[in-house]
């Protein structure tokens, strides 16, 4: 079957017609298109092409294709050209001539972005309840460990000393963002386009807000030209399905590095590591890997579609077909690491002792140190010279900060006192950050305490 021929004297070439089919993965669409195409015959009906007993027998010829499709794979060896056609097929097959009305006064421009729109719907929500899901483990496993501090880092260099439950929620608050980026696509997605014809909008007079009503979509859109031609909603689809990878990628280098002999802050869970075929000692941490090479793959999708968008003229042209494939391929590789990055996560287990041990025996505590000597009254960049001589005293003698009493302290510089001796080890360092968002113990728990309101919030709104 073909939706389209009279004016051709013979048919495509089965090159061309292997070339430009989309069935193999626009598939997906298909129980947007029933959807899609259900509220269409209600405007039909509303029209007077369809009568209300035609209307009845198409939505119950689109019932049955649908439960028969959630049963099994209906597709075998269909040859169609598109999911568009494969339904209307189906149709033919169950409600016989009717199935020849269903496309009265629609355009499948107008229907393809109407039923990737909807697909993208139910995608947003589905890998907003998956974040919500990380995020949930990522705040019990800060909560598991409230006490445990390692290293923070910067230039991969051992900075100042962290709660390893403020590192945590470091990742929490990225995550936060990339469900807040989903929600605003979720809001410039929810649009119908259904009504705008090819381009220039029905020749019939549909009364859209109805379709949209039935299709859930909170807003019409307002250009037919644009309606058929817009393909922003995936943009921002693929640049939030981006972001994300991007983090996920972050937390998957951080841990492979933590959970390595080098670092031995970290132990991965059995369930998401692989050994080696030859070497008997390995675990190796292939999930974090996957996770951060998958990330490219899905920056990729989002530079695919820019480039497929770029220098397109209006309205509609066949290149936005290629607009699927990317983000198709996009949203199972961010479902599959999300629900990869739960596990990993909900499966690993800290050494505290160990991270302690790296950050007392490293220079973390001299950030506090300079601040203490500065509240004291000695100036910034002296208080900055004066621990830096200390530090390099340190290298010079092999002494680690906790080896330096008091007294050899004065030598260095007579501003330091037993204060400023009892900041040397990285736990006492650590509760001088008692600022918002600081990493002390006391600003810590109310840190937690506001992550599970808001994750509690963005729970309620699924
Ligand atoms: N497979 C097409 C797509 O994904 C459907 C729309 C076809 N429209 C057309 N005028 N050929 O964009």
């Amino acid at each position: 079957m073909k939706l389209w021929g009279g004016r051709f004297e013979h048919g495509p070439a089965e090159l061309f017609e292997q070339f430009s089919g989309s069935l193999d993965f626009d598939r997906r669409l298909l129980e947007a298109d029933i959807l899609g195409s259900k509220a269409f015959a209600s405007a039909l009906a509303s029209v007077g092409i369809l009568t209300c007993e035609d209307r009845e027998i198409v939505h119950r010829a689109f019932d049955e294709i649908l439960s028969e499709a959630r049963e099994a794979d209906m597709f075998g060896e269909a040859e169609d050209e598109d999911i568009h056609t494969f339904v209307i097929r189906k149709l033919d097959e169950k409600a016989g001539s009717l199935s020849q009305k269903i496309h009265t006064g629609r355009s499948r421009n107008e229907q393809v972005a109407t039923d990737f729109r909807l697909w993208m719907k139910t995608e947003i929500n589905a890998i907003q309840e998956l974040l919500v899901g990380l995020m949930g483990v990522l705040l019990d496993f800060a909560m598991r460990e409230p006490d445990a501090l390692l290293p923070g880092y910067t230039h991969l260099r051992r900075a100042q000393p962290v709660l390893w439950a403020h590192y945590l929620l470091a990742y929490f608050e990225m995550f936060a963002r990339d469900w807040q980026r989903f929600d605003d696509a979720y809001r410039r997605t929810d649009v119908l386009p259904l009504g705008s014809g090819a381009l220039a909008g029905s020749g019939f007079p549909f009364d859209r807000q109805a379709m949209a009503d039935e299709l859930g979509f909170s807003k019409l859109s307002a250009n037919s030209i644009d309606a058929v031609s817009d393909r922003d909603f995936a943009l921002d689809f693929l640049y939030a399905a981006a972001g994300t990878m991007l983090h996920l990628s972050r937390l998957a280098e951080d841990w492979i590095l933590y959970s390595g002999e080098e670092f031995g802050f970290l132990e991965l869970g059995d369930e998401v590591t692989s050994g080696s075929s030859l070497m008997p000692q390995k675990k190796n941490p292939d999930a974090c890997e996957l996770v951060r090479g998958k990330s490219g793959r899905v920056s990729g999708s989002l530079l695919s579609l820019m480039m497929t968008l770029k220098g397109l003229p209006l309205s509609y042209n066949r290149d936005l077909q290629e607009d699927k494939e990317p983000v198709f391929d996009a949203a199972a590789q961010l479902s599959g690491c999300l629900a990869v990055m739960k596990l990993t996560v909900q499966t690993a287990a800290i050494h505290p002792d160990r991270m302690e041990a790296a950050a007392d025996e490293s220079w973390v505590s001299a950030t506090a140190l300079a601040e203490e000597l500065s509240k004291k009254g000695v100036p910034f960049h002296r208080a900055h010279q004066i621990v830096g001589k200390l530090v390099l005293e340190s290298v010079r003698t092999g002494n680690r900060p906790q080896d330096w009493t008091t007294g050899e302290l004065k030598e260095i510089a007579s501003e330091f006192d037993d204060k400023a001796r009892d900041l040397l080890t990285a736990r006492s360092a650590l509760s001088n950050h008692v600022v918002p968002g600081g990493t002390a113990s006391s600003v810590l728990l109310g840190a937690l305490e506001e992550a599970g309101k808001r994750l509690e919030a963005m729970r309620r709104t699924q």
